[in-house]
């Protein structure tokens, strides 16, 4: 199974247990119960599955787990007593009942759910109501769902949230169960953050996702297109596969969801399955069966390929009463206006094309409009020769799987959509672009065409990959990445307790020799409005010079500044200095500064106009050059207009996207610094000064480093492991220990001289 979860863990404090506790049950929450319940006309219950591919690939896991469900029963009123009855049978599925009022259907399930955030999720914001409806409601009832898993839960449990319907429930169940293992899996896309942030919550609803541990997509794209919308709305930077909110870190992954391949092979086994392929055999004579099976939606991008089928009969007449179509669409959502008023568009067309071109002896598209049973799904997919999965977006759909799955003779041709999930994966099908009907028809007339030896090829590996990738494999992979959370995984940004403080300021003291490389701005200094206000106190420059004096102590301090701040306000102390990040160097107060690597000025041409842009349109900005980085400031921006965000921090995330694609192929780097943005060459780095220092001392020596931020991760990487490394105030570091801010900083090189 593909995922970008690796098993790296952070580097944890000193002290801290690594073992995870011990893994409990599995609680799947989900909008929907596996089953859907209804009352007949005696007020009996009926309990059939529910349709569509979450409930359909999650009930194989949930059955081996032999964990919880948590999700909605269907659309139900009932009195206590009922709802009593009905608890008692769903318990014998592991599965528990969330009721919901009326009321609430409509306005979460129905108008926010699948009117707005299905729409949106799939980038169709043209079918987006005026008044997008009630927000509180919705964040209401994800309460309900949170509070039944809160009712429920049990320490080391796996609580696993499903969906876009229940995007707030992870952070609502953090709050409530601060150390729980809490996973999240969207099973649609995440769609590109220019289409997300359209969403009056799109904050609230980023900040609902990330309390959860590990959040899981369907691809790539889907990942990308989240981290993005972080860093655009929330201002957080992802790195690689993992971010920071708060004092956690959360982990981000992929993972392409299967189907139960082996069940969906086994199916055709059946006498029952066998006798139902003859029929349709049968009744097709030799005539081609073409198959579709979706739930009726829009994103399924049935009218289109309606439209291809038409296309085809029209520019290929030969092929009239030798095609059979049958399109089943199960009845999904009808409550919902546009599903309803689709329903009425596809019976519309299909009723338009079947008199088009239907003959005395043949109608060309048979359309079934019921849920059909997985008998009669598994029959479809092996009398199919051709198979349409055709959506204008689907986070990965599973009937394209499902159709391979149960390919046991190698036959069959599948024809699929560009812009589904499963694309990604399935690369031997037949692709189509569903928008560009013309080839559309043609990709059918050539899979009907397809010789023997070439459909046996492609179906082979097709099936090998969704055979070996199947949904028991999935959730394993998903489940094992969010079984490793740790506890630190929650809590290594916490401060370094006094204890470890302590043992550092003995080790430094014991030292037989001390080499303290030091970063400026934000870890002996406090920011000040402007560049140029943060000069050294008096206290501050007694305290180097303290330090300095000591035979055994060597001192650097390295900065992004240039070299004539740090020579205008260090430069009587005997100290080394290192500027614009180590690209120049001072080693010895007497010595020359030094220039480390030559670097290329040619990049500046195009990042200065585009700089200067955001100076004009950003006030109380300004641009700093420096001989090997341009850098915008924005500590003093002012707010120009209401945003989540103040509009420097806003402005700084769009400038930073900005340079970040235009200069991918360049040879440098794009750094967000404390409220600076900066681009400098690749390969200068505070790293680079680490070996020259290292040349200054015995081997014995201590090396002790502290800074603030990103630039100094650089510094800290490039240090031997044991070395004492500290970072200051918030933020992701590697460093080993961490503390609260400047002064925290002084007092603790103040502990060395004592
Ligand atoms: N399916 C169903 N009832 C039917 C026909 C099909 O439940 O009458 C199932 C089908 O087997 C598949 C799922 O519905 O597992 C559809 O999943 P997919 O991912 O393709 O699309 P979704 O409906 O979830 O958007
Ligand atoms: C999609 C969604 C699922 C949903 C299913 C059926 O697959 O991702 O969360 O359960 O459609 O839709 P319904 O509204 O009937 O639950």
């Amino acid at each position: 199974m593909s995922t970008l979860v690796p098993d790296a863990q952070p580097p944890a404090q000193p002290g801290a247990s690594s073992e995870p506790p011990p893994i409990g049950r599995l609680i799947l929450v989900a909008n929907r119960l596996p089953i859907t319940v209804r009352l007949d006309d005696d007020g009996h219950f009926v309990a059939e599955p529910s349709s569509g591919g979450l409930a359909t690939g999650l009930w194989g896991p949930h059955q081996r787990s032999g964990g919880l469900w948590i999700g909605w029963p269907g659309e139900l009123q009932l009195s206590d007593g009922q709802k009593r009855d009905l608890d008692e049978r769903l318990a014998n599925l592991r599965a528990l009942p969330v009721y919901l009022t009326q009321d609430e259907i409509n306005e979460y399930y129905e108008n926010m759910a699948n009117g707005v955030l299905w729409p949106l999720f799939h980038y169709l914001i043209d079918q987006l109501p005026d008044d997008l409806g009630d927000w509180n409601v919705f964040r209401s009832v994800n309460q309900k769902f949170a509070q039944a898993v809160i009712d429920n839960y049990r320490p080391g449990d796996l609580i696993w949230v499903q969906d876009y319907h229940l995007v707030l429930v992870p952070a609502m169940l953090r709050r409530a169960l601060p150390d729980a293992r809490i996973g999240f899996f969207l099973h649609v896309p995440f769609p590109s953050s220019e289409v997300f942030t359209v969403l009056p919550w799109r904050a609230e609803i980023l900040e609902g996702l990330l309390g959860a541990d590990l959040i899981g997509f369907h691809t790539p794209g889907y990942m990308r297109h989240f981290t993005t919308s972080l860093r655009r709305v929330l201002g957080i930077d992802v790195e690689v596969d993992r971010l920071w909110q708060d004092d956690r870190q959360v982990r981000v992954g992929v993972f392409p969801m299967g189907v139960d391949a082996a069940r969906w092979a086994g199916c055709g086994d059946s006498d029952d399955v066998t006798k139902q392929v003859s029929d349709l055999r049968q009744e097709a004579g030799d005539r081609k069966i073409i198959v579709g099976i979706d739930r009726l939606d829009y994103t399924k991008g049935i009218p289109r390929r309606l439209l291809a089928i038409d296309r085809l009969f029209t520019d290929h007449p030969e092929l009239c009463e030798r095609v059979r179509v049958i399109q089943v669409t199960v009845p999904s959502r009808e409550h919902v206006e546009q599903y309803a008023e689709f329903k009425r568009r596809i019976d519309e067309m299909v009723g338009r094309i079947n008199s088009a071109h239907a003959t005395a002896g043949w109608m060309p598209i048979h359309h079934l409009y019921r849920s059909i049973s997985q008998a009669e799904v598994c029959a479809l997919y092996r009398a199919a020769d051709v198979m349409l999965v055709t959506p204008v977006r689907d986070g990965m759909n599973l009937v394209a799987k499902e159709f391979v799955a149960s390919r046991t003779d190698d036959d069959g041709v599948l024809i699929l959509s560009e812009f589904a999930g499963a694309a990604t994966e399935l690369g031997e099908a037949l692709h189509i672009n569903p928008y560009d009907v013309e080839r559309f028809a043609n990709r059918i007339s050539q899979a009907l065409a397809m010789p023997e030896a070439e459909r046996h090829a492609r179906m082979e590996a097709l099936r090998s990959r969704v055979l070996m990738h199947d949904v028991h494999r999935w959730a394993e992979a998903f489940i094992a990445a969010l079984g490793k959370t740790t506890p630190e995984d929650r809590g290594s940004r916490r401060l370094s307790p006094p204890a470890a403080i302590d043992a550092v300021v003995e080790q430094v003291r014991r030292a037989p020799e001390r080499l303290l490389i030091l970063d400026y701005d934000g870890t002996l200094v406090t920011f000040a409005p402007t560049p140029d206000e943060a000069a050294p106190d008096p206290e501050l420059l007694d305290l180097l010079q303290a330090l300095a004096a000591r035979d055994d102590t060597r001192v650097h301090v390295i900065s992004g500044r240039t070299r004539a701040s740090l020579d205008r306000w260090l430069g009587g102390v005997p100290i080394g200095l290192h500027a614009e990040h180590g690209l120049w160097s001072r080693i010895t107060p007497d010595s020359p500064w030094r220039i480390l690597r030559p670097v290329t000025q040619q990049w500046k041409e195009a990042v200065r106009p585009i700089m200067e842009h955001f100076v004009v349109t950003t006030r109380g900005t300004f641009i700093e050059e420096k001989t090997g980085s341009l850098a915008w400031h924005y500590r003093l921006a002012t707010a120009d207009f209401t945003h989540e965000n103040d509009f420097g921090e806003f402005q700084a995330k769009e400038l930073r996207m900005l340079l970040g694609e235009m200069l991918s192929n360049a040879p440098v780097q794009v750094l967000a610094g404390q409220k600076v943005v900066e681009v400098r060459p690749q390969g200068v780095h505070k790293g680079m000064v680490v070996p020259l220092l290292l040349a200054t001392v015995e081997d014995d020596a201590v090396v002790f480093a502290m800074g603030d931020d990103r630039t100094d991760e650089d510094l800290f990487a490039a240090l031997p492991d044991e070395a004492p490394t500290v970072h200051v105030g918030r933020g992701m570091s590697l460093a080993r220990y961490r503390i609260r801010s400047v002064d925290d900083a002084r007092e603790l090189l103040r502990r060395f001289l004592s």
